[in-house]
């Protein structure tokens, strides 16, 4: 794992739009990941600006989201469908055939989960996956003790987590579902290179335990210290308990300058 720590939530977000902008400029029909929360919020503002003002392209990228909750209809104001068209994808000019996105509304949630693994594979693999991570050390919605072999399935919501979502449901613990459909684990690990964003206090204990506690399935994200290209940027709140920040900051002084958004 590569750790990138930066003063700011801005400054690790530019620093990681970078990753996806070279990634899809070398590779134009490039197949991305996609997260949800208000985390990656900050980088697709990023990757906007970009396309609005260097003319970064996405209209060949194709884009599979992490996850979705179940029982709300593509247009509710939560789905993480309204989510990635209000806050990505209108303002660039991805073609909307490319876009996959769990169907939370699905009568017949194993063929589903299954044909979304499938247009993963027949897409030709997730490139780049961006992930946030839960105060719970969760990955997409793979609570602890998911599998770490697992593939796009249904999974139940722990309390901590509708507790953290419910900011996004009027404070309203009993409107946040409790149910939703996830990438695996095993999916995640797919993916050829993995980016990790986290910010802020709440996240500083998740994130020390995912890079430096035990690889374990009560920390999900702990997963990604097996991962070959991972990348987690921090700002310097969420690096606040890592024992070893000052190196991870040495490390990445030290980069040279043609490997900074490699
Ligand atoms: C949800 C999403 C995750 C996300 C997490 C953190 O549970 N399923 O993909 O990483 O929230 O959210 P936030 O970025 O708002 O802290």
């Amino acid at each position: 794992m590569e750790i990138i720590i930066q003063p700011s939530k801005q400054a690790a977000s530019i620093t990681a739009a970078r990753v996806v902008a070279r990634l899809v400029r070398e590779k134009p029909r490039a197949v991305l990941g996609l997260a949800t929360g208000s985390t990656p919020l900050p980088l697709y503002h990023e990757l906007i600006r970009m396309h609005q003002e260097e003319g970064l392209d996405f209209s060949e990228v194709t884009s599979f989201n992490l996850d979705e909750y179940v029982g709300l209809e593509a247009k509710h104001e939560q789905s993480y469908h309204s989510f990635m068209w209000q806050n990505f994808f209108r303002h660039i000019n991805i073609d909307p055939d490319r876009v996959y996105i769990p169907d939370g509304m699905t009568t017949n949630v194993v063929a589903s989960c299954a044909t979304y693994e499938r247009a993963i594979v027949d897409a030709g693999g997730i490139d780049l996956q961006i992930l946030g991570i839960g105060s719970d050390g969760h990955i997409g919605f793979n609570e602890p003790t998911s599998s770490f072999a697992s593939r796009t399935r249904i999974k139940t919501l722990t309390q901590e987590t509708v507790v953290d979502n419910a900011r996004f449901f009027d404070d309203d613990e009993s409107q946040v579902p409790r149910h939703c459909i996830t990438m695996g684990i095993g999916t995640i690990m797919d993916a050829r290179s993995n980016i990790m964003l986290a910010f802020g206090d709440g996240k500083a204990e998740a994130i020390a335990a995912m890079v430096e506690g035990p690889v374990a399935a009560m920390v999900p994200a702990s997963i990604l210290q097996h991962h070959q290209n991972a990348k987690v940027f921090i700002d310097d709140c969420a690096a606040s308990q890592l024992k070893l920040a000052d190196y991870y900051r040495w490390v990445y002084a030290g980069k040279p300058e043609w490997q900074q958004d490699a």
